[in-house]
């Protein structure tokens, strides 16, 4: 885990970035191209929760291990660069699933390497399992761990890991 920076000092209190999980760390949740169309996009796939649930699940997840979130959602991989940007020095953590861009995107890819907290890539489906051009992602070799494949629960393991991790557990 590569090391994390002071808060922003101009950072609301409540959202001000500390390590741990007896404090309130921030993370920021990040979601791709047409996540926003959970719900009712490919439910044989994505199943039938919408984002803001999901989001919802994740934020009372990160609750219960004292941590807050901030969720963005873009259908432009820029925007999610700027938000990755916005993020350093104020959050501990980004859990990313970022759709299709998690495949191709070397932006998002350069962006994340610049982002000194936890980093969690995340996804509903199993990429793995499913078409060849889904067996890569860019966003993998700049994340700390990546959880795939396990649907809705994944966003609450992905704050239980967050959690973990800024503990500096790892078991
Ligand atoms: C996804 C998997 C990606 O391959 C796909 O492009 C998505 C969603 C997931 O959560 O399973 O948009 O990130």
């Amino acid at each position: 885990m590569r090391p994390l920076s002071p808060a922003d000092p101009d950072g609301s209190p409540s959202e001000a970035g500390t390590a741990g999980t007896g404090g309130q760390g921030l993370v920021v949740l990040l979601s791709g191209p047409n996540l926003d169309l959970l719900g009712e996009r490919q439910p044989d796939i994505y199943g039938t929760a919408t984002l803001r649930e999901l989001v919802d699940m994740a934020t009372e997840e990160a609750k219960a291990f004292g941590l807050s979130v901030e969720h963005h959602q873009s259908n432009h991989e820029g925007e999610l660069v700027e938000q990755v940007h916005g993020a350093r020095g104020r959050a501990v953590a980004l859990v990313v699933n970022a759709g299709a861009l998690s495949h191709y995107s070397w932006s998002l890819h350069d962006a994340l390497a610049a982002f000194e907290g936890v980093v969690v890539e995340l996804h509903l489906s199993n990429p793995a399992a499913r078409e060849p051009w889904r067996h890569t992602s860019v966003v993998a070799p700049v994340s700390d761990g990546v959880i795939a494949g396990f649907g809705p629960l994944g966003y609450r393991l992905a704050m239980h890991a967050v959690a973990r991790l800024l503990d500096g557990g790892r078991t």
